[in-house]
């Protein structure tokens, strides 16, 4: 007896590394305890909500015990969710995005999902730079889309915009980029974003269909050494940015999320295009984004000095976990490049070793890591820093001891 599709139970095969990693792990802890497994395959932030969150949760009972409190909402998300994320979202991206461009999702994932349900054709192609998130393949598969994965250069991640140019055709519709990346930590420069614009804009001369170009930001926040994301609203007109909470302000089980559409494509287009996601957003299925999420998100952010305090203290924390694995990557004789963002490191597999032989050989030493053939980019593995500082820095010599 089957009872589900051919499709899915091949995808169930192929099912995710990073769950396999991550199941390894919950059996590992057994045996070991959970301070002798160093599991870094999850990236899945460990620190505190920030204050304002908190707050608004414990005044929750009183805002909605009121008729229709927890009732069905506007399916682009309540209008004070929307002007809330549009100053949150304006002043991020140094762009005006009025509150009626924003599309309040389940999670970035739902607006991923909700874009290319408003966007694709079956058979239409989705752009992407590898390494890249491996659901990417499934959200655009949910719609028919085929994802094309271009390599970017090895080591350095950097886009490789020939390749990019090259893999365009017909079909594509999207391209999708994620900056800060997950799982290269690479941050894509403003010469990079103008680039990939130009080879946008060439590939669809003369025509009325064209090429989207989408900002998967949910790690937006997470840039080191001072340095920001450059944003791509000001270089593409047909541009949206998807982001998050569940990064930046440790909230990805809230699972609220949004779209930000360019008002720069022309106020016609724009509204065609908010228009079809907030369609799409209710027959997805979500119906709406979870409504006490958008009133915790709604908190956060009129009180935003505070969210971005709190923004910059875990901000600091991702940094010193960086610091003591790059100590450790470098005693271990491990090549890596330090990422610019991120809480990943996405170092190299030893020459002449597997990415997938090496992970193996990492669990043997209760290290945890995804391989990179997880992300469409074998040969290296990736470290999700989401751990106490201690616990990286026990993993030390189980590093050195993998080299051997
Ligand atoms: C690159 C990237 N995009 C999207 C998501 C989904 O994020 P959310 O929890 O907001 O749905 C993730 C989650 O890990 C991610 O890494």
């Amino acid at each position: 007896m089957q009872l589900v599709s051919d499709k899915i139970l091949e995808a169930q095969k192929g099912s995710s590394w990073i769950r396999r990693m991550f199941e390894a792990g919950i059996e590992l802890k057994k045996q070991y305890g959970a301070d002798n497994v160093y599991d870094f395959s999850l990236g899945s932030p460990d620190l505190n909500p920030p204050a304002a969150v908190i707050r608004t949760l414990q005044e929750l009972p009183a805002q909605v015990d009121v008729p229709a409190g927890l009732g069905y909402m506007p399916n682009a998300g309540y209008p004070a969710a929307r002007e809330a994320l549009a100053k949150w979202s304006s002043q991020e991206q140094g762009v005006e995005i009025p509150a009626s461009n924003i599309v309040i999702t389940v999670g970035a994932a739902g607006g991923l999902n909700c874009l290319f349900k408003a966007a694709l054709l079956p058979g239409d192609e989705v752009i992407c730079p590898a390494p890249y998130f491996v659901e990417y393949g499934a959200y655009c598969g949910n719609f028919g889309g085929v994802l094309k994965a271009v390599p970017s250069a090895p080591g350095t991640f950097k886009l490789n915009i020939e390749g990019i140019a090259a893999a365009i055709t017909d079909r594509t519709r999207v391209l999708l980029i994620n900056s800060p990346n997950n799982p290269a930590g690479v941050v894509y420069t403003v010469d990079e974003l103008k680039e990939l614009a130009q080879i946008l804009r060439d590939a669809r001369k003369g025509s009325d269909r064209p090429i989207i170009l989408v900002a998967d930001e949910p790690y937006r926040f997470l840039s080191f050494d001072g340095k920001t994301v450059p944003s791509v609203l000001p270089y593409y007109e047909y541009s949206v940015v998807c982001s998050s909470f569940s990064k930046n302000l440790g909230l990805a089980g809230e699972r609220v999320g949004y779209l930000a559409v360019n008002p720069a494509m022309g106020k016609d287009e724009a509204a065609q295009l908010v228009a079809g996601l907030i369609l799409t957003n209710r027959t997805i299925g979500y119906v709406n984004a979870p409504c006490i999420g958008q009133k915790l998100i709604i908190g956060a952010v009129a009180d935003m000095e505070n969210t971005l305090k709190m923004q910059n203290s875990q901000l600091a924390v991702y940094a010193e976990r960086r610091q003591v694995m790059a100590s450790i990557l470098n005693d271990a004789g491990i090549e890596f490049q330090m990422p610019a963002g991120t809480f990943y490191f996405f170092p190299k597999a030893p020459e002449g070793m597997g990415d997938v032989e090496f992970v193996a050989k990492l669990a043997e030493h209760r290290i945890l890591a995804v391989p990179g053939s997880g992300f469409g980019y074998a040969g290296y593995f990736r470290l999700a820093l989401c751990v106490d500082k201690a616990i990286i820095e026990r993993s030390r010599q189980g590093f050195i001891d993998a080299m051997k």
